[in-house]
């Protein structure tokens, strides 16, 4: 027992003065910017947060539930804390203010023309690397890149988002919706978040790598050569993302969430498909055209192969490789869903609680279907109808 306290002991102490040592150098950092700063052991973005975070969640439930916000002492070490502490920690360190940590300092700030100012200057802000490795699963991409790599990323990422895109969410959205009602029609309960978010993932599979999934697909049974079919893979990919971020394969294999494991590489091995047979009906020139148009894995690999058309002799390499088409893909996928999915639970909660709101957007939708009748249409369309949706767009702001 002894032989083993000793070490443990010295590794503690260790440990401990370096922690020490960390934060005396993170407390000159901050204290050279002359912006106001306080102190947590824990800051939500380093490693030691994956515990901190989900222990003081499950500690403060209840204390959270009264509306008072976080314990001051505890509050930095969660994950975004400030949406349950709203403007309290603002309140008592200004508009601007660093928490400190050993593991370096975070800078928060409540004045939107500041972040607005950090997130355009991207050449004086740059992301951490380190950081930035992690949301690389598949392949470098637009997110995690920085610098000319990044505007690399931008120039055959960007263009995709078009109109053809928007046409194809648009409609794909309508038939998403139709199976969710349907749905509802038949149960007792409306299982709002998950079915939603099945929404979601269903229209970026359709708008990311131009694949319609219907809502009983998910019985469908592998491919041959596959293990799992397209949808497993998809929904495996989403419930284990974290573990497929934070852990090496060959643990994953190994750990608990092998099926996480199972979902990354099956996903990859479609995706690798999909990008095999697009590239092959752009190289044999039957045009850029999918059977899905619009699709953003077609649009960036047309994109990507026109870059290289236009490449000159000696010129830097300008069009994508596999694993960056790849890397590309999945990070709008998963930029996509979760944004968009809970956008529309957040409205649907905004709206229950208001029925003035649900009045005025239900009027709206109404005006908009009885003047696409007047012209003769009995479908709303992208083109026509979208950009009349003006109180759509922003009733959120109003139920504040
Ligand atoms: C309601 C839905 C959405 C919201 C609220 C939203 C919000 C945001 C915000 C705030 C950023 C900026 C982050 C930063 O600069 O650090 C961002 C970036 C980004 N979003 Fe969205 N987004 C939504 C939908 C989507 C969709 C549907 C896609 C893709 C299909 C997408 C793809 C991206 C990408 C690729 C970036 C990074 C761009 C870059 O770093 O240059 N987002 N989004």
């Amino acid at each position: 027992m002894l032989s083993l306290t000793v070490p443990l002991v010295a590794l503690t102490i260790v440990f401990s003065l370096m922690r020490a040592y960390s934060l005396w150098e993170s407390r000159r950092a901050a204290r050279k910017t002359g912006l106001p700063y306080t102190y947590s052991p824990v800051h939500e973005l380093e490693t030691w947060a994956y515990i901190t975070n989900p222990l003081l969640r499950w500690m403060y439930q209840d204390y959270l539930m009264k509306g008072h916000g976080w314990p001051r002492w505890a509050r930095f070490m969660v994950k975004d804390w400030m949406y349950e502490d709203k403007g309290r920690a603002h309140e008592e360190f200004g508009d601007v203010f660093l928490v400190v940590s050993p593991a370096g300092m975070i800078c928060y700030t409540a004045d939107a023309q500041l972040a607005l100012d950090v997130c355009t200057r991207r050449k004086d802000f740059i992301k951490s690397r380190e950081k930035m490795k992690m949301i690389e699963p598949f392949g470098p991409n637009v997110v995690s890149s920085e610098g000319n790599l990044w505007r690399f990323h931008i120039r055959i990422t960007a263009p995709p988002f078009g109109d053809a895109a928007n046409r194809l969410v648009w409609a794909e959205t309508i038939r998403q919706t139709g199976f969710l009602v349907s749905s509802w029609s038949v149960s007792e309960s409306m299982a709002l978040k998950s079915d939603i978010y099945l929404l979601g993932v269903n229209v970026m599979a359709c708008a990311g790598f131009g694949r319609r999934i219907d809502w009983t697909d998910n019985s469908k049974a592998a491919p041959e050569g596959h293990e799992t079919s397209l949808v497993n893979a998809i929904f495996g990919v989403v419930l284990y993302l974290p573990y497929i971020l934070l852990l090496p394969q060959w643990l994953l294999k190994r750990s608990p969430w092998k099926a996480g494991y199972t979902a990354y590489k099956e996903f990859e091995q479609y995706m690798r498909e999909f990008i095999a047979v697009e590239k092959a009906r752009i190289a044999s020139g039957s045009g850029y055209e999918s059977k899905i148009k619009g699709n953003l894995l077609t649009a960036m690999l047309a994109t990507s192969a026109d870059e290289e058309k236009n490449l000159k002799q000696g010129a830097q390499r300008t069009s994508f490789n596999d694993d960056e088409v790849l890397g590309n893909v999945f990070m709008f996928f998963m930029a996509g869903y979760d944004t968009t999915a809970n956008t529309i639970i957040f409205a649907c909660v905004t709206l229950a609680l208001d029925e003035d709101l649900q009045e005025q957007v239900i009027g709206e939708i109404d005006r908009i279907f009885e003047e696409a009748a007047a012209e003769g249409r009995e479908e709303l369309s992208y083109t026509h109808d979208f950009p009349k949706f003006k109180y759509m767009l922003a009733f959120m702001a109003r139920s504040n």
